[in-house]
């Protein structure tokens, strides 16, 4: 299911999709989309194979894209499990970062998750990644276990929690 989401702050000229259930026809193109943007930002290591990952029943895709164009911008990649919501990925192409699109990205998580009766929401963040610290700390994560070498020798992830609360 594809849903377009308000969520308030996200600059003019862009636009949010939801993607809990990617149709077959989608996936093909969208697969290399989000693995090209990926390729740019994240080590080769760290890629997700998006044509067996979008397969998958509970992972989601928040797609940030430019209006007209529909250029992708940014991502964000989760995973519900029962009670709780994996943040897998999180990106925006260096050009366009500094605009809030980051944090329209994870408040429209939080507002899929809410609404689908999930409070908690996780994620493992490298502790080098000082912009995405800050954001995901700003939006109200807190550090809850601190794993050295978990990305590889002398790279230290931090995992970050979110309780979400009832408006
Ligand atoms: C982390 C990332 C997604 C942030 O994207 P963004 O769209 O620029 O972030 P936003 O503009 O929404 O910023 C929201 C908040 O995050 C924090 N933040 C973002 N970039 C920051 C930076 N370079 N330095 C310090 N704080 C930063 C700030 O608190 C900011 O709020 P403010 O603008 O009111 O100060 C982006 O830098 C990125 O793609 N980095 C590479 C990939 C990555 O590290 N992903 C996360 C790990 S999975």
């Amino acid at each position: 299911m594809t849903t377009a989401v308000s969520v308030g702050t996200l600059p003019s000229g862009f636009v949010l999709q939801v993607i809990t259930a990617c149709p077959p026809k989608d996936r093909d193109a969208l697969a290399p989309t989000v693995a090209k943007l990926e390729k740019k930002i994240f080590p080769s290591s760290e890629a997700f194979d998006y044509s067996v990952e979008l397969k998958k029943k509970n992972i989601g895709l928040i797609l940030a894209s430019r209006e007209g164009n529909q250029e992708l911008v940014g991502y964000l990649v989760f995973q519900r499990q029962k009670g709780l919501a994996w943040l897998h990925k999180l990106a925006v192409i260096e050009q366009e970062r500094g605009k809030g699109i980051a944090r329209c990205l994870v408040n429209s998580l939080c507002q899929q998750m809410k609404k689908g009766g999930c409070r908690t929401i996780v994620l493992w963040v490298e502790e080098a990644r000082n912009p995405a610290r800050a954001l995901y700390a700003s939006c109200g994560f807190e550090q809850i276990e601190r794993l050295a070498d978990y990305y590889g020798p002398g790279r230290t992830a931090l995992k970050m929690e979110l309780a979400m609360v009832e408006n």
